[in-house]
């Protein structure tokens, strides 16, 4: 079984090297390459640009890039000035060029409420297998969106991403589509993904070829794994659907304790989350996130627990799901945030065939 990312590709980063190997602008030179640039845009027009094509970045500074997930002129043109600095090293003026060059050359902007419709018709539903729960999330988790499912511990989350992670590899309109599971907890069971495949009739070992598992040994190798999913889709090419990242906290909520420390943690949740929104958005891929919950001990009515990482999180994920266990062994999903539906609960049953009735 070869489903995993050879970690060894994946060196951490060392941050000495970012800071020795500054490169300086030079600001004249930028602009007569910039008016190169446009005007080479008009006759590339309808062909691809390359990050290579940008003004003011040198080979040095686009293999930087590119290693931290920015190997894309549209990543560079959603990208904030801070994540290009911190990416390259080189200054926030420059880093702010860069952008506005990207920006400049993909036309970016308004787009009409039709176009947003057409950009719409793209997405794609994954199924739980579960009829109420498809429903309550209007036909299945959507590509191009992050869905964070927040529950205690046994409430389902990893079992759901390993029945979406077979479901998105069952997709008839899509050729060969790739499942990227993010591990920070060693829970992913490829026998548990063999057992659901089975289960559907699919060939057992084509799906287990097409998760790609990437076991994370703290928050930024979690974050750098997520920098990795960009290349496997602009490089390698992978048809990639669907990117489980389970457990989203567990790694951020271990390392930062302590007074003083929570701010950092949730900047770095934050970028951490803007990472995923912008391969959900830019790739039409579905990200789906598992949560833990606190307890919140001044809480006297209602369901007195909360979701770790707080409106960070909770503001950059698309839909929000609250899974908690019911009555007789039961689970109860609450869809408690979505862009254009209304609050509603499923109950069913955890089982071995995935999710069924009550
Ligand atoms: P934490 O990661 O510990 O926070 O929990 P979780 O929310 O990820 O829970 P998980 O998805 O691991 O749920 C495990 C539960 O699924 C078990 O307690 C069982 O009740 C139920 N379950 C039902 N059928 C199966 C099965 O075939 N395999 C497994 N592993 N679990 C099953
Ligand atoms: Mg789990």
């Amino acid at each position: 079984m070869k489903a995993h990312i050879n970690l060894e590709e994946i060196p951490m980063k060392e941050k000495d090297e970012d800071e020795t190997m500054v490169e300086e602008f030079d600001d004249e030179q930028f602009q007569l390459e910039k008016e190169e640039i446009n005007t080479s845009a008009v006759k590339k027009k309808g062909k691809e640009i390359t990050i290579n094509d940008l003004p003011g970045i040198g080979p040095a500074t686009a293999e930087k890039l590119i290693a931290v997930g920015f190997g894309t002129v549209m990543a560079i043109a959603v990208a904030t000035p801070g994540e290009i600095v911190e990416a390259c090293g080189i200054s926030e003026a420059g880093a702010r060029k860069i952008i506005n060059a990207a920006r400049d050359n993909l036309e970016m902007g308004f787009e009409s409420g039709d176009q947003i419709l057409k950009k719409r018709e793209r997405v794609i539903k994954l199924s739980t297998g579960h009829k109420g729960f498809d429903a309550m999330m209007g036909g299945g988790f959507e590509t191009g969106a992050i869905t964070e499912i927040y529950a205690e511990f046994g409430g389902g989350k990893t079992q759901i991403g390993h029945i979406l992670a077979v479901n998105a590899l069952a997709l008839e309109s899509e050729k060969n589509p790739v499942v990227v599971y993010v591990d920070t907890e060693n829970t992913f069971r490829p026998e548990r993904i063999k057992q659901i495949a089975d289960g559907k009739g699919m060939d057992v070992d084509a799906v287990l070829k097409s998760i790609k598992v990437g076991r994370a040994y703290n928050s930024d190798h979690q974050m750098l794994l997520v920098d990795k999913i960009e290349e496997m889709i602009t490089e390698q090419h992978l048809n990639v659907k669907l990117i489980v990242i389970d457990s989203l906290t567990a790694h951020f909520r271990a390392e930062f304790v302590g007074r003083g420390t929570l701010a950092d943690r949730q900047q770095k949740l934050n970028k951490h989350m803007h990472a995923l929104l912008r391969l959900a958005d830019t790739h039409n891929v579905c990200v789906y996130v598992t949560n833990q919950v606190m307890a919140k001990p001044d809480q006297f009515f209602g369901d007195p627990t909360q979701a770790i990482g707080g409106h960070i999180v909770g503001h950059a994920s698309t839909f929000r799901i609250y899974l908690r266990k019911g009555k007789k062994g039961s689970r109860v999903a609450k869809l408690v945030d979505s862009p254009s539906l209304p609050e509603a609960e499923v109950a069913f049953y955890l089982t071995e065939k995935g999710l069924q009735d009550i």
